[in-house]
């Protein structure tokens, strides 16, 4: 059985139907998250972007000079670059991604962009333990833009970071970005917009169990829906299917009725200071912090308890 069968299968006969949103990333579900973060309803990517942009000169500053600048999650140098566009600051880069490839690319981009800079990507998924090489002495910074933690429940939230504290060691800083608790009239739109984008997306990973998984789901029995869980803070996307059916999937019979859902998706909008009590509770305490003029998203810049 393939790897993406097991998943989906551990998912969907487990009484309440989930699929991990890892799954919605092959080369389509890329392309459709591309286009998704170019939505005039997904302010999340644009907004981000405009802060890191700002503060990026400071956060330089608090690493610097010579750090090593290590990313979870870096199948692009986008973001980075904004921290790394001051001179002295970094001395090396450290992507991690599981997409091998990216990095690859990555690479080959950066020996031109950024010729002086000590570039070493590192395949790995970073919701296991990682142990990466650092050079002893030199500061360390860790970065997790995108909002990605998000989709972590908050315990897993507590543990990633309590691995981030173990791989990037003592005296290690780490800036997180991540999306805030706002209305729900602002937040629906962002994960259910205009053009149907989301929803695609959303769908893309029942096309990628058919095609990779042995399914033969009905795209067409399915909907996307985007719902705000108020007590849990959190966007959840679903795929509500339509009415009564069975799916077959590597041999397996997934029953459904109607109006039962698959939980693809949870996408937490904490406040600042619940995030700040998850970084607390796994070792790092809160240095400085940044938000855009409106107060959508934030960055969070922790340093290490020793
Ligand atoms: C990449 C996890 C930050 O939660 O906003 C976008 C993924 N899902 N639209 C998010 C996503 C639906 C995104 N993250």
């Amino acid at each position: 059985m393939t790897d993406i069968a097991q998943i989906a299968l551990a998912g969907l006969l487990a009484p309440r139907k989930t699929l991990p949103p890892s799954l919605f990333y092959d080369e389509e579900g890329c392309r459709l998250f591309y286009r998704i973060t170019e939505l005039p309803e997904y302010y999340l990517t644009r907004t981000e972007r405009v802060l890191l942009a700002d503060i990026g000169p400071t956060v330089a500053a608090e690493a610097g000079p010579n750090a090593v600048l290590v990313e979870y999650g870096a199948s692009h140098e986008e973001k980075a670059g904004y921290l790394l566009a001051t001179p002295g600051a970094f001395r090396s880069y450290i992507p991690i991604d599981v997409a091998a490839g990216e990095l690859e690319r990555l690479r080959t981009r950066m020996a031109t962009s950024h010729p002086g800079l000590d570039v070493r990507p590192v395949a790995a998924d970073f919701m296991q333990p990682i142990t990466l090489s650092l050079p002893t002495g030199a500061p360390v910074l860790g970065f997790f833009p995108g909002s990605t933690i998000g989709n972590m429940e908050p315990e897993a939230a507590r543990d990633f970071l309590i691995r981030a504290a173990a791989s990037l060691g003592k005296g290690a800083r780490f800036l997180l970005g991540a999306d805030l608790r706002k209305a729900p009239a602002e937040l629906i739109p962002a994960y259910d917009d205009a053009q149907g984008v989301t929803a695609a997306f959303n769908c893309n990973l029942l096309v990628r169990l058919n095609r990779e998984a042995g399914a033969d789901f009905d795209l067409a029995a399915f909907r996307h829906e985007a719902v705000w869980n108020d007590p849990e803070s959190r966007i959840e996307m679903h795929l509500v299917s339509l009415r009564r059916q069975e799916v077959r999937l590597h041999g397996a019979m997934i029953r459904f009725q109607e109006g039962e859902t698959i939980h693809t998706e949870n996408s937490y909008k904490h406040t600042p200071e619940r995030l700040l009590g998850i970084a607390r509770a796994a070792g790092w305490s809160p240095r400085r912090q940044w938000t855009d003029p409106a107060g959508r998203f934030g960055h969070f810049l922790l340093e290490r308890d020793d």
